[in-house]
């Protein structure tokens, strides 16, 4: 697999690889040369373009017109696409479709319905921080982070609550296919994960029928057998969709803003003090390291971004974390700073696929990290030296591990 890892160090010292670990562990300093000149293509299996400034990442993420999310498949990422499904979800789909499907679940996802998720997502957070508490340690990811998204879209969902571990493994596996590079074959326990993971919802969605429960799955049977507004194959995306978008995203918020934290003690004492700065503290962590590094996007035609033409057809990368430290927008970028105002980062993109989950990870973060710092006085990193374990996502970034001492 290393000989045909490709990567790229171009005459501008510009080095991009999202299969390399030690790239993907800290992506940060190698966004910097692209902050320099107009979006750069390189040849990773083939033409890609990078988009990295500020301006040039929102044009993009605005412009649905001429950059399709539903293209993957001429890119070299078959595998990854197929793996999902024939039917697309609204994160792969261009307008009418994506239209469609997005007004059909919106209201699941109002402020309201959110504000009624709160007590129970408190009382979740609660359990888990007890647990730390009662084994003496707190491992961020293992202990809050992995496990209180998945719990709260299961109870969404309508699912069992007790399959959470059983989601959870399905959902790092059909991570780790990010992996996997363009062109080369899917391994079979990220393929076997994906069925399961099919097969589970195909029986969910069929028990619902005729039977439905106050349930978002049940609600979106009901609109399938309704209007035939949402085909069966289309529903069983959405609900993979959000197993995965809603997981994996939020899981990492946590993991990531905790170490910010961790690392800035001045920051940490700050919010303890003032708790009203969390909404502001939460912008930041998305900011400075947030769970989406990039998404992804085809030319439909031949353009021009920031300068540089790009053909129909071509791959691009539309970098928001590395938007969010743009030096041009953002003063004094790199540095994490809790009451930063304003902060219009695009950690949850922009334009017609703006996180439709952005309301739901924001109460979800701040109630993790409220409950945490609140029942743990001394919260500190263990072992600040300590090199970090990334997961191996470069799109989703996200620790294995986040020891912290809570004695
Ligand atoms: C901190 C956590 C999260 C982050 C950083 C995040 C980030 C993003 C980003 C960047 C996009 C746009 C992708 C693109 O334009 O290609 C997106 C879309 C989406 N997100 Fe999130 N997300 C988070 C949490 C959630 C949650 C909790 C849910 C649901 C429960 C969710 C559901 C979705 C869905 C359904 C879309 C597709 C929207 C569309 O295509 O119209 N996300 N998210």
């Amino acid at each position: 697999m290393a000989a045909a890892t490709p990567s790229t160090t171009d005459s501008a010292g510009i080095y991009f690889n999202p299969w390399d670990e030690n790239f993907r562990a800290n992506p940060y300093p190698h966004y910097k040369p692209l902050f320099d000149g107009p979006p750069r293509i390189i040849n990773l299996v083939m033409d890609m373009a990078l988009v990295a400034r500020y301006a040039d990442v929102r044009a993009v993420l605005l412009d649905h017109a001429n950059f399709s999310s539903a293209q993957l498949a001429t890119t070299g990422f078959e595998e990854q696409n197929n793996l999902l499904g024939q039917d697309p979800s609204m994160l792969v789909a261009d307008p009418p479709v994506h239209t469609r499907l997005r007004r059909l679940v919106s209201r699941d996802f109002t402020p309201r319905r959110i504000r009624e998720l709160e007590p129970r997502i408190r009382e979740i957070a609660a359990q888990l921080v007890d647990g730390a508490e009662r084994k003496g340690s707190l491992d961020v990811m293992a202990d809050v982070a992995n496990t209180l998204p998945v719990m709260v879209i299961a109870e969404m969902l309508g699912v069992p609550p007790e399959m959470y571990q059983t989601f959870k493994h399905w959902s790092d596996k059909i991570v780790e296919a990010d992996n996997v590079l363009p062109g080369m074959p899917m391994p079979d326990d990220i393929k076997l994960a994906m069925s399961e993971l099919r097969e589970f919802f195909s029986r969910q969605l069929e028990s619902r029928r005729g039977r439905p429960g106050p349930d978002l799955v049940s609600a979106l049977v009901a609109a399938h057998e309704q209007s035939e507004a949402l085909s069966a194959g289309e529903l069983l995306a959405f609900v993979i969709l959000l197993l995965l978008a809603g997981n994996e995203t939020t899981t990492n918020l946590i993991g990531n803003g905790m170490l910010a934290l961790g690392r800035h003690l001045d920051q940490m004492a700050l919010l303890r003090q003032k708790p009203e700065l969390m909404p502001g503290a939460i912008d930041e962590m998305l900011r400075y390291d947030g769970p989406v590094q990039s998404t992804f996007r085809t030319a439909t035609c031949d353009t021009n971004v920031g300068g540089t033409d790009i053909k129909a057809g071509t791959g691009v990368f539309v970098m928001v974390a590395a938007a969010n430290r743009d030096p041009a927008h953002f003063p004094d970028p790199d540095k994490f700073d809790i009451t930063r105002d304003p902060n219009d980062h695009l950690a949850f993109g922009e334009g017609i696929h703006f996180c439709l989950g952005s309301g739901l990870a924001r109460v979800e973060g701040s109630i993790a990290i409220a409950t945490m710092l609140e029942r743990f006085p001394r919260l500190r990193l263990a072992n600040p030296e300590a090199p970090l374990k990334y997961k191996g996502s470069y799109f989703l970034r996200g620790l294995a591990h986040l020891e912290m001492a809570i004695d």
